[in-house]
C-alpha cells in the first residue's frame, strides 16, 4: 500500500481478463500499462524487462500463458511454455510457475480435454492461484521480517525486490512496508544497480510513493556508506536459492555480502519458498543470464565504452551461504546452516 492508498500492481489481470503489466522500462518518468496479448508479446515483455523480478516474471508467465491461449491444445501450451522458459534462465520462479501450468495442461490432456473450455478455465484458475499465493507470500515475509525493523534503522538494499518485483508488497522491501504501516519507518539506502538502474529507477520510485525515505547511492559507494555506520541491515531478494543455501541475485549482491561481513552488519536474504530450488545443489550449478553488450557500452544515449573494449555483463552473481546471516521466507526465518530439506530449521513467526 502506498501513501496515497493505491497499491502498486506490477503484474495482474487486465479488466478484459488478459495480462496487465506496469511497464518498468518507462519508470520513474512515466506510468505506462501494457497488455501483451500473444505469447510472443508476453515473452518479449519478460525478455526486455517490462516485467522483471523473480516472482513477478513467474506470475506474468502464468497469466500470460492462460490468457493468450484460451482454447489451446495441451501441445500448444507445451510449446508456449518452452518459449517463455527460455526468456530468462536464472530466476527459478519462472520455471516453477510454468511447471505448475504445465501440470494443469497435462492433467487436462489425461482427462481427454484437448483444447476445450475446461483446459482454459483450469489454466486461468491456476494462474490466479499463483498470483494470489505470491501476494500472500509477500505479506508473510513482511511479518517475519519485523524483528529487524527498529525505528529509523538504516537499511541498504540492491536492485529492486519490492512491489514492482512481485504480485504483492515485495520480498526484501516487504518488512519495510509492514514496519512503515506500524509507524516504524526505516531509512533506505538504494544502490543504483548498474547497468539497468533497478535501484535508482524502481526501488526509489516505489519507496517514495509509499512515503519511505530513500537515499540513492552508486554501487561503488556501498563500502563507504557501510563504513560510516549509517547501515544496520543489508537486505536483498533472490532469483534462485540452491539446496545448500547459496543465493543468486542481481550482480553486485555478492560484493555487498562481503562488505556486510567485514563491517559486522547482518546480511539478510528475503524470498518466497518458490525461489528455493532443491534440484540445484549449489551456487556453482546456477545458470547466470548474460545480457547484451549495449547495456554497458551505451549510457543516456551516448557511447561510453570505446569500440574494441571487451564487456562482461552477467545479470546476476552468487552469494555463498556462508556470508548470509538469515533468510526470511514466507514459512519463517532460516538461520545457518541452510539445509532446505530440514524444515525444522524454521523459526516460528513473531506474534
Ligand atoms: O534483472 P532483474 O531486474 O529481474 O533482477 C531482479 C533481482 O535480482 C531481484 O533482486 C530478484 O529477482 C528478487 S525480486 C523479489
Amino acid at each position: 500500500m502506498t501513501q496515497t492508498g493505491t497499491p502498486v500492481h506490477a503484474v495482474g489481470w487486465s479488466p478484459a481478463g488478459g495480462l496487465q503489466l506496469l511497464d518498468q522500462r518507462a519508470l520513474p518518468e512515466r506510468e505506462v500499462l501494457l497488455t501483451p496479448r500473444t505469447i510472443e508479446e508476453v515473452a518479449d515483455a519478460i525478455r526486455t524487462l517490462a516485467v522483471r523480478g523473480a516472482p513477478a516474471i513467474g506470475v506474468a508467465a502464468a497469466i500470460g500463458l492462460a490468457s493468450s491461449l484460451p482454447r489451446a491444445t495441451p501441445a500448444e501450451v507445451e510449446s508456449a511454455a518452452a518459449l517463455l522458459r527460455g526468456t530468462r534462465p536464472t530466476a527459478v520462479n519462472l520455471g516453477w510457475a510454468l511447471d505448475r501450468m504445465l501440470a494443469v495442461a497435462r492433467a487436462a490432456a489425461d482427462a481427454g480435454d484437448a483444447g476445450g473450455d475446461a483446459l482454459g478455465e483450469a489454466m486461468r484458475a491456476e494462474a490466479e492461484a499463483i498470483r494470489a499465493e505470491d501476494e500472500a507470500m509477500c505479506r508473510a515475509i513482511g511479518a517475519h521480517g519485523q524483528p529487524w525493523m527498529e525505528p529509523g534503522i538504516g537499511v541498504l538494499t540492491h536492485c529492486n525486490a519490492g512491489a514492482l518485483a512481485t504480485a504483492g508488497i515485495g520480498t526484501a522491501l516487504a518488512p519495510l512496508y509492514v514496519a512503515h504501516a506500524r509507524g516504524v519507518t526505516p531509512h533506505v539506502f538504494a544502490c543504483e544497480t548498474r547497468p539497468l538502474l533497478q535501484g535508482a529507477r524502481l526501488t526509489a520510485w516505489e519507496l517514495r510513493r509509499a512515503g519511505i525515505p530513500v537515499t540513492v547511492i552508486t554501487d561503488g559507494m556501498a563500502g563507504s556508506v557501510l563504513a560510516s555506520g549509517a547501515v544496520a541491515l543489508v537486505i536483498v531478494g533472490a532469483d534462485r536459492i540452491a539446496a545448500n543455501g547459496d543465493v543468486a541475485n542481481k550482480v553486485g549482491t555478492y560484493g555487498l555480502a562481503v562488505l556486510a561481513k567485514h563491517h559486522g552488519v547482518p546480511f539478510v536474504v528475503a524470498a518466497p519458498w518458490s525461489t528455493v530450488d532443491l534440484a540445484t545443489p549449489d551456487g556453482a550449478s546456477i545458470e547466470i543470464e548474460m545480457r547484451a553488450r549495449e547495456e554497458l557500452t551505451v549510457l543516456g544515449g551516448r557511447q561510453v565504452v570505446p569500440a574494441g573494449a571487451e564487456v562482461h555483463n552477467p545479470a546476476f552473481d552468487v552469494t555463498p551461504h556462508t556470508l548470509i546471516t538469515a533468510m526470511i521466507t514466507d514459512r519463517g526465518v532460516l538461520r545457518p546452516p541452510f539445509p532446505f530439506v530440514v524444515t525444522s530449521a524454521l523459526v516460528p513467526p513473531p506474534v
